[in-house]
């Protein structure tokens, strides 16, 4: 016989007691860890995994798969880089709405740096993708006659990239610290 605490009422009843909102807040602390988690995940995971394996294949195979990873981790960031700015203006506004914005000026102190230092990674990903990509692609292209060896001009293309790259796998447990000093402000 399933013993009194778990019985059907029970469990009905602790659920109908779980405030809609609290639901919400979950979901959306949730997300925003999933998507920080794909963004600086896969940040590490090209530089320490993916482009190293790349490069060591042969030139043109080696160039196609660098710049087709280019690509779908492109996408995955701006995936990313969207549904964090959604859940975290969402995180702000019922963090505020419970508490009528008078959440202390450590907590905006902390919040105003995390938004700074999220703003240069978003910079850097604006030049990544806008700035490098372009020429990237084109000189990857299965067109361009060079088969021996990486161009140099497609190596620079590519240092600027990785560079930038490096720079937000820096910041990205930064930002992830101060997200977590957010919930204990
Ligand atoms: C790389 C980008 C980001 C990272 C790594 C990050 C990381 C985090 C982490 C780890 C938490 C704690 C989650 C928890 O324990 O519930 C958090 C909470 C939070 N984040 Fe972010 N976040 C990012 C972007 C943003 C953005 C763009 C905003 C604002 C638009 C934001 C606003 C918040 C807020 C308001 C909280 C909740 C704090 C509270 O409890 O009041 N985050 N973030």
């Amino acid at each position: 016989m399933k013993s009194s605490l778990f019985s059907d009422n029970k469990v009905a009843d602790l659920i109908s007691k779980v405030r809609p909102s609290i639901l919400l807040q979950t979901l959306n602390q949730w997300i925003h860890i999933i998507s920080l988690s794909l963004w600086i995940g896969g940040i590490i995971f090209f530089l320490f995994v993916f482009s190293p394996a790349a490069q060591s294949l042969p030139p043109r195979p080696g160039m196609d798969v660098l710049n087709r990873g280019r690509h779908n981790f492109q996408t995955l960031s701006w995936i990313a880089i969207s549904l964090m700015l959604i859940t975290g203006t969402f995180n702000f506004v019922l963090r505020g709405v419970a508490t009528g914005f008078a959440l202390g000026p450590g907590y905006y102190l902390i919040l105003g740096t995390k938004l700074f230092l999220f703003l240069a990674m978003i910079l850097h990903h604006c030049f990544q993708a806008f700035k490098y990509a372009p020429r990237i692609a084109s000189l990857s292209a299965p067109t361009e006659p060079h088969n021996s060896n990486w161009p140099e001009d497609l190596l620079s293309q590519w240092r600027g990239w990785l560079v930038l790259l490096k720079i937000n796998a820096a910041l990205g447990p930064i930002v992830l610290l101060l997200g977590i000093g957010l919930t204990k402000t």
